[in-house]
């Protein structure tokens, strides 16, 4: 039989060897991707905030810090930036703020905080109506960046009327006596959150604006005369 001339196209060896290859690489880019992502997504500590690493889910211990929410022009969005900023959207982990009166929270008692707060908002059901990180409903205001809606800050119509001097408990108040604070054409009922549990989401609400969520959700910051901020003023 004499030998003919194949293309390597049709060359059924060539197909088997490429799918193998391919399949293979394939395979190892995911495992790496699936460990960069864990590396990540992964929460970090306050060993991480000393070592001035930027994680993209902070420690519980950001409640010790400022957190702002700043243009990042190299990625074209905002960022959170914590303890101050270098101006280019880079966190410095240097200017702290009093959370319910004290900048010092160690990592266990920032972690026991942060966990009421998680476990409080589910046992509330604030996704019934509200949405974090893109899980809830629309009923109410998402609640991603709630920390940084101007309108609790130092000027903002929020402190402003619940007679607090500070955002923390300018906003536990709110969480505990929302029907004292209409501002809405939709009223937040009682929950009969405590005192404590108050603290707790709000802490939990504070750690969550510090994550970094690639700027979701879109637009947050810029629509300044968004619901809450329109209706005070
Ligand atoms: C039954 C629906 C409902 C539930 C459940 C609910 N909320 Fe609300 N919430 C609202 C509405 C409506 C508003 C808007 C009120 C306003 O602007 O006056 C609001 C406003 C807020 C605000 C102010 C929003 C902002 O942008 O600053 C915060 C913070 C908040 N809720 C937190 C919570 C937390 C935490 C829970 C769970 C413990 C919760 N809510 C459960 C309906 C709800």
């Amino acid at each position: 039989m004499s030998k003919k001339k194949v293309s390597v196209w049709s060359d059924n060896r060539f197909w088997q060897r490429s799918a193998a290859w391919v399949t293979g690489f394939a395979s190892l880019l995911l495992i790496w991707l699936t460990f960069n992502t864990m590396g990540q997504i992964t929460m970090g500590t306050q060993k991480d905030i000393n070592k001035h690493i930027d994680k993209r889910v902070p420690s519980a211990t950001v409640i010790n810090y400022e957190i702002q929410y700043k243009m990042n022009p190299r990625r074209g969005h905002e960022v959170p930036v914590i303890g101050g900023g270098d101006g280019k959207g880079n966190s410095l982990f240097k200017v702290k703020e009093k959370f319910f009166g004290r900048d010092n929270y160690t990592q266990k008692e920032a972690d026991a905080l942060l966990h009421l707060g998680k476990l409080t908002e589910q046992a509330k059901n604030c996704m019934d109506c509200h949405t974090l990180l893109g899980n809830g409903g629309y009923y109410a205001p998402d609640l991603t960046k709630a920390w940084l809606d101007p309108a609790w800050g130092k000027n903002g119509p929020m402190q402003a009327m619940t007679g607090k001097s500070t955002k923390a408990e300018a906003m536990a108040e709110f969480l505990m006596h929302p029907g004292k604070y209409p501002t809405h054409a939709r009223m937040m009922p009682n929950l009969n959150i405590t005192a404590k549990e108050a603290k707790g989401l709000v802490a939990f609400l504070k750690q969550m604006s510090s994550i970094d969520t690639n700027g979701f959700p879109r637009g947050f910051g810029k629509i300044k005369e968004g619901v809450v901020y329109a209706r005070s003023k």
